[in-house]
């Protein structure tokens, strides 16, 4: 089973441009810790991070060595990021496509 990493955006600006941090990602990764804690999960890494890119698609998040990309995230889809770090299964509702891609 390879380890997975999940990061997630919890860039802030001032700018005006949309920031993820703005969109309460910082309160998504900490609810997806919490529940991998919960189920005794300690083979994956949730690590919040600056920008990613699409930021018009934020919150964002990407998982590795999957290289899925998500996008529009909320604290609902908690579980569902989960499942994936855990069974490898995306959440296919809320996958974007790679940047540049
Ligand atoms: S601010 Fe999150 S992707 Fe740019």
């Amino acid at each position: 089973m390879s380890r997975r990493h999940l990061f997630v955006c919890t860039n802030e600006r001032s700018s005006g441009k949309p920031a993820c941090g703005a969109s309460g990602s910082a309160a998504i990764a900490a609810e997806v810790t919490r529940l991998l804690l919960l189920r005794g999960e300690t083979n994956v890494l949730v690590t919040t991070c600056a920008c990613l890119g699409p930021c018009f698609d934020g919150p964002t998040a990407v998982v590795y060595p999957d290289a899925v990309w998500y996008g529009a995230l909320t604290i609902e889809d908690a579980p569902a990021l989960v499942d994936h770090l855990i069974d490898g299964v995306p959440v296919a509702a809320k996958q974007l496509d790679p940047p540049g891609s």
